[in-house]
């Protein structure tokens, strides 16, 4: 007997042939929620190159902005290190998610797409966390996320990017989602005065990790 094809797989190609690349998100959140799914980058902790970092970056009441924050384990652990954060998700059941499993919760969960961010986000965060979000959106979406992205950052501020290394994969046997990012796309967020600070890799190369500033 073969195993069932997992969710996230059957869900983002049904999305994808319909045109709409971010539909499956909160239909796989939503599956999950009944139990009908699992959510693969679910880890119910924050993630571990990001607990390095903000071990040695106390917020002290600066403002964070955590995109893609699913099911809110990150921002949590920026608020926890004095960051004043916003979470925001294209996908509703995670957002709903995330309040309800942190209720006493500091952070600022908001529905919001990365393609269309509010206009008053521009510049406005002394700390953008990017892991992981970009690479699940098909390629041609990447130049104005990449732009979304860099415009978020307020002058004197931190990106931190980490996406899947192009270099680290067999192009020819790689099944997409996700959609992995050679260094000079990483090295692209620099635009309109963002300027990159560093770029190496984690995961014995298998992440970028990047941070820029302005
Ligand atoms: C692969 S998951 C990564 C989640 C988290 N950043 C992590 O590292 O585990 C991608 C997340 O980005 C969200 N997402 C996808 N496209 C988005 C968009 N255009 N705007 C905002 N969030 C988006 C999805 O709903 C999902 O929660």
């Amino acid at each position: 007997m073969s195993t069932p094809e997992p969710a996230d797989r059957v869900l983002s190609r049904a999305s994808l042939a319909e045109g709409n690349p971010t539909a499956w998100f909160d239909e796989l959140y939503t599956a999950a929620a009944r139990g009908e799914a699992e959510v693969p980058w679910t880890r119910g902790k924050p993630q571990a190159d990001l607990v390095t970092w903000a071990a040695e970056h106390p917020g002290e009441g600066r403002r964070a902005l955590v995109v893609g924050s699913a099911l809110g384990d990150d921002s949590e652990l920026l608020a926890a290190a004095g960051w004043v954060v916003t979470g925001f998700d294209i996908a509703p059941t995670a957002v709903e998610a995330a309040r309800v499993r942190f209720p006493e919760s500091a952070v600022d969960y908001v529905v919001a797409d990365l393609l269309k961010p509010p206009g008053e986000w521009h510049q406005a965060f002394d700390l953008v966390v990017e892991i992981m979000n970009i690479q699940a959106m098909p390629r041609d979406f990447r130049p104005a996320a990449l732009t979304s992205l860099a415009g978020f950052l307020a002058p004197g501020g931190t990106a931190l990017v980490s996406e899947v290394a192009e270099e680290s994969t067999d192009v020819e046997t790689w099944v997409s989602p996700p959609w992995p990012f050679s260094r000079a796309e990483i090295e692209s967020i620099a635009q309109d005065g963002v300027r990159l600070v560093s770029l190496g890799t984690v995961r014995d190369g298998a992440r970028h990790w990047a941070t820029f500033t302005r």
